[in-house]
Order: structure tokens, then C-alpha cells, then sequence
């Protein structure tokens, strides 16, 4: 897919959607996207560390209640996260860590321009607590899927994917911050060729 540049800037407006910790928000912030900015950040949860982030990093900021659900949105706020992303002329939405599923307004306006990072090497492991299934599992090798996203769960095209090696003594703590190291350069990496209109690429494993 390429993105269409309608800016007169030149410059490719990416929205980035979260919930919790944000290093990957600060991530893509800090790293070479091309000429794709982060432009606005929102935000399911009010008092999350990302909310702190996007205020030192100076990017426009949102808490907007998801309604009433725990893990889905309701019909009238989804679109209300939609609207604001039309209205500042987001081309690209970057998930990363929002912990919700996306299926209404935003998915029909945004398909094929919503993206996510995963931290396991898809198919394997969809959903919550990937680091630990795969070491439960014992699979020797693990890592961080950045994919399109389709109304499923983690199981949109795969753009890009990094590979990190399973130790024998790793607990979930360490696994875990071993593939987050490789998301955040695997992210800006799948904003830079999706913005750049390169085909993206799979790494090998
Ligand atoms: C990351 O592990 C990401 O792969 C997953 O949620 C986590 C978010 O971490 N989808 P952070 O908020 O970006 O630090």
C-alpha cells in the first residue's frame, strides 16, 4: 500500500492510539519515520504514563472515553476518536499498546491505514500475555510482529518482523524486555517504509 501525500508540507500526518506505558508512542516519536510525523496521540486511559509522554515530547494529546465496554469501543465514542483523527488529517494510526479491539467507524474509515506492533512473531501467540505463551510453549526463538490491522485479533498483513533469540534461563520480565528493545526499532522502521512507499519487507529469521 502507499499512502497518498495530499500535504502541501510534504509531510504525512500518523496518529498513535494507546493505553498504558507509551515507549513505543516515544519510540516513534524519537525515531526516523521519514517524513512521517507523530501528530496526535489519544488515549483510552486518562492517567496512563503515555498521556506524561506526549506532553514532554509537545505532541497534541486526548483522553476520550471509550464508553462503556472493557475491551471494544462503544459505537458513538469510536466514532468520536474517528472524527477527531479526520479533522487533523491523520493518513496513518499507529496502535501501540491500546487495549481495545477496533471494528466500527474507525476500521471502515481508516482500513488498510491502521497498523500494530505485537510483541511475538505472528502467527504465534495473538492477544494478551504473548511473551509468556511463547515460553511457556518453549520455542527457541520469539520476537515482534508490526502488522495491518483487519477486524480480527493480531491476524492482519504482516509488514515487518524482528526475530530475538530464547534463552535458557529467560523469565517472561526478561523475554519480554528483549523483544520491546527490537519493537521500537522494528516500528519506526514499518512507519518509514509504509510512509516512504517502499514494500515492506519480512526479516528473516
Ligand atoms: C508492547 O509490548 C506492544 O507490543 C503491545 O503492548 C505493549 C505496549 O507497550 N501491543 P508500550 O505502551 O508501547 O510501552
Amino acid at each position: 500500500m502507499i499512502l497518498e501525500q495530499n500535504d502541501e508540507d510534504g509531510i504525512l500526518r500518523i496518529a498513535v492510539l494507546a493505553s498504558g506505558r507509551g515507549s513505543n508512542f516515544e519510540a516513534l516519536c524519537r525515531g526516523d519515520t521519514g517524513n512521517g510525523r507523530i501528530s496526535l496521540l489519544i488515549t483510552d486511559n486518562e492517567n496512563a504514563d503515555v498521556m506524561r509522554k506526549a506532553s514532554e515530547l509537545g505532541v497534541e494529546a486526548h483522553y476520550i472515553s471509550p464508553g462503556r465496554y472493557r475491551t471494544k469501543f462503544g459505537e458513538a465514542q469510536e466514532a468520536e476518536w474517528t472524527r477527531l483523527m479526520m479533522d487533523r488529517g491523520i493518513e496513518l494510526v499507529c496502535l501501540a499498546g491500546l487495549m481495545r479491539i477496533i471494528k466500527g467507524s474507525m476500521l471502515e474509515e481508516f482500513k488498510g491505514r491502521i497498523i500494530n506492533i505485537h510483541p511475538s512473531l505472528l502467527p504465534s501467540f495473538p492477544g494478551l500475555h504473548a511473551q509468556k505463551k511463547a515460553l511457556d510453549y518453549g520455542v527457541r526463538i520469539s520476537g515482534c510482529s508490526v502488522h495491518y490491522v483487519d477486524a480480527g485479533v493480531d491476524t492482519g498483513p504482516i509488514i515487518l518482523q524482528k526475530a530475538v533469540h530464547v534463552k535458557d534461563d529467560d523469565t517472561v520480565e526478561m523475554l519480554s524486555g528483549r523483544i520491546l528493545q527490537q519493537e521500537h526499532i522494528a516500528y519506526s522502521e514499518a512507519v518509514r517504509f509504509i510512509c516512504s512507499g517502499v514494500r515492506p519487507i519480512q526479516d528473516d529469521v
